[in-house]
């Protein structure tokens, strides 16, 4: 509320003052409280907050000097003017210092009062627009930094379904493990925005196989150290890609560590049990059952039950004991073969 509408609240101990300044402000249009001490000026505050407050600085008890941060801290939109004597203008002038923004002295001129009682007003107006600006262009700023990255993750994400979907063994292998991984971090009872952070770390986790030779990638028959080690790589490629658009550690982390095991023997670190991200812990499951049951060059796809056999044979070493239960506890509550279909978090 700005302008003539504006709500002013009057603190002097002095009725007749209250009276003369109410008088003069209200027949402009203003709506005035009167307050007759610092304690009652903050019971009208919070009773009614006023976008003006004209302000005595010589009050028996709490003083207005007093009372000026008080209001400055709780009602920081509030603007304040000071009233004081002739022979108090250095003080008034230290509150302006703490953020009053004009002084009137007394005996007043009651023009002088209007003006600036319209100056300060309009200040604050002044004030109020350019914070809600650029607030609003800081929300601008951040809704388009956000368009950018999620097409950005769009595309990427495009790109890697592409480059499984040349591969008709991998293909649907990020989205599978995806669904696991989500109905996993759902059986373990975690938060919906980690969830959604799985879901995405699910869906990206291999992108570092973009950085991997074909003829590697696709090798049907064993990999040589070599090549095993090329393609060890895609777990690190993956986070140094992820890196620039994706600014949540959390999801890096669990891309970076999707193959460590639980006993340490995995890679790219060799982390061992909780040095593990959770999230890498849910993806190390549901990136081996999923593998485990899709058919490859060298082999058949394992049935389901076995798959689930493995799992609970890697409990504690290559599997998180609690992650594995959480799994072949969904795994138990559904029929073997659909795991692949867990419904995804709305
Ligand atoms: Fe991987």
């Amino acid at each position: 509320m700005t302008g003539k509408q504006a709500r002013i609240l009057i603190v002097d101990d002095e009725d007749i003052i209250r009276r003369l300044l109410g008088q003069r402000l209200s027949g402009e249009g203003y709506r005035c409280q009167e307050a007759s001490s610092a304690e009652q000026a903050l019971e009208e505050l919070r009773a009614r907050p006023a976008e003006l407050v004209i302000l005595d600085i010589k009050m028996p008890g709490k003083s207005g000097v007093d009372l000026l941060p008080q209001i400055k801290t709780s009602y920081p939109d509030t603007a304040v003017i000071m009233a004081t004597a002739i022979t108090d203008t250095h003080i008034a002038i230290q509150c302006m210092k703490q953020g009053a923004y004009d002084y009137l002295t007394k005996p007043f001129n009651l023009d002088e009062v209007s003006l600036s009682v319209g100056r300060a007003l309009e200040k604050r107006r002044l004030e109020l627009e350019n914070r809600d600006y650029q607030r609003h262009l800081e929300h601008k700023v951040k809704a388009q930094a956000r368009k950018i990255r999620d097409s950005f993750l769009g595309a990427i994400t495009a790109l890697a379904y592409a480059l499984e979907a040349r591969d008709k063994y991998t293909s649907g292998h990020s989205q599978g493990v995806t669904e696991i991984a989500v109905a996993i971090a759902k059986e373990l009872g975690l938060p919906w925005d980690r969830i959604d952070r799985i879901r995405l770390a699910g869906l990206l986790h291999d992108i570092g196989k973009i950085g991997a030779r074909e003829s590697v990638l696709n090798k049907p028959g064993k990999l040589t150290d070599g090549e095993f080690q090329h393609i060890k790589y895609h777990s690190e490629l993956g986070e140094h890609i992820l890196t620039p658009i994706v600014e949540d550690k959390e999801i890096l982390k669990a891309v970076r560590h999707h193959h460590e095991y639980y006993d340490g023997s995995g890679y790219p670190d060799g982390l061992k049990g909780e040095q593990i991200p959770l999230g890498a812990r849910i993806l190390v499951v549901a990136d081996a059952y999923d593998a485990m049951t899709s058919e490859r060059p060298y082999r058949e796809a394992m049935s389901a039950e076995m798959a689930c056999a493995e799992i609970e044979r890697g409990k504690g070493i290559q599997f998180d004991p609690t992650v594995a239960d959480a799994f072949l506890r969904l795994a138990g509550q559904r029929d073997w073969l659909k795991i692949k279909e867990m419904p995804r978090c709305p």
